[in-house]
């Protein structure tokens, strides 16, 4: 995945006989020790390492879970309760899963805000941001199908309404939510298939995943300032030095998510899942899980007809177009500089699109009545506006900020010492 030539030198016959038949251990040494990154990454850059581990959390557990789970409708939930009881640590497999999940979403959502404030989705990083998106994607679909296994009244009655969209689209419609559901209602074939592809996905991704990588490997990554790599002195070697600050954000991470397994490990679901699904009784509020939320804000704040798209069509397209902008991102955004860092108004607009869609989650949770619905409809808005007028927009009216000339010159400006930082005199060779 390295994109240099490679400086691995195999020591022993044993590495020496590999590396000419299948030289992994090189690919390895390139890409996680040697490969050279900016000196000057933050915290903000230490999520998509943390991310890898949750995927393969998530994996691990959810493969243990399998196999005590039946994919039944008159078994699911009762099984579920096995493992919470009778299972060996099969509550501490469930509740890292469980809480895995809002994890494996609140990194992603901070990883993506990162990309958006650093500017990573600018060229030559279109590819890697846009495969990015089809994580998410991947992610979302995992997600809401895993939230049905249980087979709770939140996770059959969020089927039901999540899968309904689909009757939105005229001619289409049906068709798809009858795909989906293996028939007319959420029932025994829907949870199989869900259940099938719950399994698939996360593979799937870790497939996406490899790619991510690789294109980010090709391209190298970005920093703080925006600025490209240009000397040697502008980066460092990924091990001991991004390793090991990869570390300590994991370990910082792990703590809050342990926080939440052993202290509120069902603070962050619904306590209708633990009442068995039931299709004779609506609960009375029918909420997705926290991380769906500024998505569900924006479905529900289309109330009105838009020409010949009634409300509902208009709010499916909404929320899907919500994550569909995402990939036109590299485009919309038209500055030359590349890190909000620089960008006055670039960076106000930022935070408050940042406490939008916090704003847009909590009105999500609420009822789609009164004040909220309007608050909904101006964060929708604003939503939108930020990619599509904001973006273009500010990349042509914006005066930014004075750029230092390189890397080594915004980190050495911060020292005040004038001096060489530990690490530049052992950095590898980078990236012309
Ligand atoms: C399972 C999910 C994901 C994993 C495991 C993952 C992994 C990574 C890793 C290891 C890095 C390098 C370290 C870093 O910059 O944080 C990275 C960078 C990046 N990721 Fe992800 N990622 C995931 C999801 C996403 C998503 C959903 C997006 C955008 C929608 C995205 C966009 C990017 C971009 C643009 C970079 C380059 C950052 C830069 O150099 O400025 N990633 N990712």
């Amino acid at each position: 995945m390295s994109g240099g030539h490679s400086s691995y030198t195999p020591s022993t016959g044993i590495e020496k006989w590999v590396d000419a038949r299948l030289p992994l251990p090189r690919l390895m040494y390139d890409s996680f020790v040697a490969y050279p990154v900016p000196r000057n990454l933050n915290y903000a850059y230490a999520f998509g390492g943390i991310l890898a581990i949750m995927l393969v959390s998530q994996i691990l557990t959810g493969v243990v879970l399998a196999m005590h789970y039946a994919a039944d409708t008159g078994l699911a939930f009762n099984s579920v309760e096995k493992i919470m009881r009778d299972v060996n640590s099969g509550w501490l497999l469930r509740y890292l899963h469980s809480n895995g999940a809002s994890m494996f979403f609140l990194a992603v959502y901070v990883h993506i805000f990162r990309g958006l404030y650093y500017g990573s989705y600018k060229a030559p990083r279109e590819l890697l941001w846009i495969l990015g998106v089809i994580i998410l994607l991947l992610m979302m679909a995992t997600a809401f199908m895993g939230y049905v296994l249980p087979w709770g009244q939140m996770s059959f009655w969020g089927a039901t309404v999540i899968t309904g969209f689909f009757t939105a689209f005229p001619v289409i419609g049906d068709p798809i939510q009858q795909l989906l559901l293996g028939g007319f209602a959420v029932d025994n074939p829907t949870l199989n298939r869900f259940f099938s592809l719950h399994y698939l996905l996360p593979f799937m991704i870790a497939g996406v995943v490899i790619l991510h990588v690789w294109a980010l490997h090709v391209t190298g990554q970005t920093n703080p300032t925006g600025i490209e790599v240009k000397s040697k002195t502008d980066t460092v070697a990924f091990t001991p030095y991004a390793t090991v600050k990869d570390a300590f954000a994991l370990v910082l991470f792990l703590i809050l998510f342990a926080y939440f397994v052993f202290y509120m490990p069902n603070f962050m679901g619904h306590p209708d899942n633990y009442i068995q699904a039931d299709s004779l009784k609506t609960p009375a509020h029918i909420v997705p899980e926290w991380y769906f939320l500024p998505f569900y804000a924006m479905l529900r704040a289309i109330t009105f007809n838009i020409g010949p798209i009634n409300s509902k069509l208009g709010g499916v397209l909404t929320m899907f177009g919500s994550i569909a902008i995402l990939f036109i991102v590299p485009w919309l955004d038209t500055s030359k500089i590349r890190s909000a860092v620089y960008r006055p108004w670039y960076k106000l607009f930022f935070w408050l699109f940042v406490i939008n869609a916090i704003m847009l989650g909590w009105l999500g949770s609420r009822p789609a009545e009164g004040l909220y619905t309007v608050f909904s409809q101006l964060g929708t808005a604003y939503y939108f506006g930020f990619f599509v007028v904001l973006m273009p927009l500010l990349g042509l009216i914006e005066t930014p900020r004075r750029l230092p000339n390189s890397i080594t010159e915004a980190v050495l400006g911060k020292t005040k010492s004038g001096g060489q930082l530990a690490g530049v005199a052992a950095a590898p060779e980078t990236k012309g």
